[in-house]
């Protein structure tokens, strides 16, 4: 199969370099329609575009979360922030991940909207005066996420901390230094787990709640906001309504996609398509792209709040399909709504400058 080099597209470089391109929706329409599933040279690996190859690739059973060769990355083993990424549903597959999937779903189904709401209204009563936008919209899922947890209060602001040293630890390329203040942090997490009574398992998939919510929950909320701050008619709606600012959150998740893809590796070789991938590649999932895929949802790339039946693959699919989605989108909605009723929305969200630099998540800058 060709390149993406060979022939040359508008736009962003790559599927990675999309991630934080102005508008990359053209290029993934082009890579829809000319080459839905091929192999990259520069990036080496895979990239799936379309809603067919990217839902089959979800569910195939030989296509896993890490390269089956290095469950924990080299860079984390033996150390503690290794030993709780080898306990996450996230990062694991096969008979560990069925056994632990359903008791993580069932963390998730013991808090009632009216708990996330109200959770996602006090942090942002606590964050909003004394916080810059991009800095609210970094802190505000993990600080929702810490009063659901029952993290101490007089431990939000280090529980915070701490969950983004860990996901700066478990990032590719982390530096030694990186790796020791995401131990510490791992082993404060762990800590309060335990003191909570939980088991190793559960204190270590806590720790992946937040961690989950970090990035996403900000990518979600940035795109909200900016939707809010850019249609005023759409905002009046939306604050005249909580399930029309349910619903606003949920057309913008699927199409601004604040996670834009996600990764897998054959286990073995395999077809996906019909077209054969060799043992230990790797594929990227572009989960942006196929939620605008025509044959997936209608007029895809019409940001429509009243659409009927809007489907999306932003949350993931098959058994490592996001148990937080109705969390997140609950938060988002009562941030959002608390913020714009007690006059703290406008001008705050004013001017989106590009996005942040990370290879999966699409999360707004906000600039003056
Ligand atoms: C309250 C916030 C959130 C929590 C607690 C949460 C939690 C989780 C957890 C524990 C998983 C791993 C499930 C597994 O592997 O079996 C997961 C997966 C996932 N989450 Fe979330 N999440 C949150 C917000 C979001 C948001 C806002 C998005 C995107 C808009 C998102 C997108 C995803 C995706 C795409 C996956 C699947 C990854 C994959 O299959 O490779 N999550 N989430």
């Amino acid at each position: 199969m060709s390149s993406p080099r060979d022939v040359p597209l508008d736009g962003p470089r790559d599927a990675v370099e999309a991630v934080t391109h102005p508008d990359p929706f053209p290029f993934y329409r082009r890579l829809r329609e000319e080459r839905p599933l091929f192999f990259d040279t520069h990036l080496g690996l895979w990239v799936a575009s379309s809603h067919a190859a990217v839902s089959e690739a979800l569910v195939h059973p030989a296509l896993r979360v890490r390269p089956p060769a290095e469950p924990v990355p080299r860079a984390l083993q033996g150390r503690a922030t290794g030993e709780v990424f080898a306990q996450l549903v996230r990062m694991t597959d096969g008979a560990f991940h069925a056994a632990h999937k359903p008791e993580v779903e069932q963390a998730v189904r013991r808090w009632t909207l009216a708990d996330v709401a109200c959770a996602a209204k006090d942090a942002a009563r606590d964050l909003r005066p004394r916080l810059p936008a991009n800095a609210f919209i970094a802190a505000l899922p993990v600080q929702t996420m810490a009063r659901l947890l029952a993290a101490p209060a007089g431990e939000r602001e280090s529980t915070c901390r701490w969950v983004a040293q860990f996901t700066q630890g478990i990032a590719a390329g982390a530096d030694a230094q990186a790796l020791e203040r995401a131990d510490a942090a791992a082993a404060a997490l762990m800590d309060q787990g335990r003191a909570l009574g939980l088991s190793e398992v559960q204190a270590a998939n806590r720790i992946a709640f937040m961690q989950q919510a970090l990035d996403a929950g900000s990518g979600l909320l940035g795109h909200v906001a900016l939707q809010l701050a850019q249609d005023p008619q759409q905002a009046a709606a939306a604050d005249a309504s909580p399930d029309t600012m349910r619903a606003l959150v949920r057309e913008v998740e699927r199409w601004a996609a604040p996670i834009q893809n996600t990764r897998r590796f054959a286990a073995e070789a395999l077809k996906l398509l019909g077209q054969p991938i060799a043992a230990g590649q790797a594929l990227l999932l572009v989960l942006a792209s196929a939620n605008r895929d025509e044959a997936f949802n209608t007029q895809p790339d019409r940001l429509d709040v009243h659409r009927e039946g809007g489907r999306t693959m932003g949350f993931g699919a098959g058994p490592h399909a996001c148990p937080g989605a109705v969390i997140a989108i609950e938060m988002v909605a009562a941030c959002a709504s608390w913020m714009r009723a007690a006059g703290q929305f406008d001008h705050y969200f004013e001017r989106c400058t590009g996005f942040r630099p990370l290879p999966n998540a699409r999360i707004p800058v906000f600039g003056q």
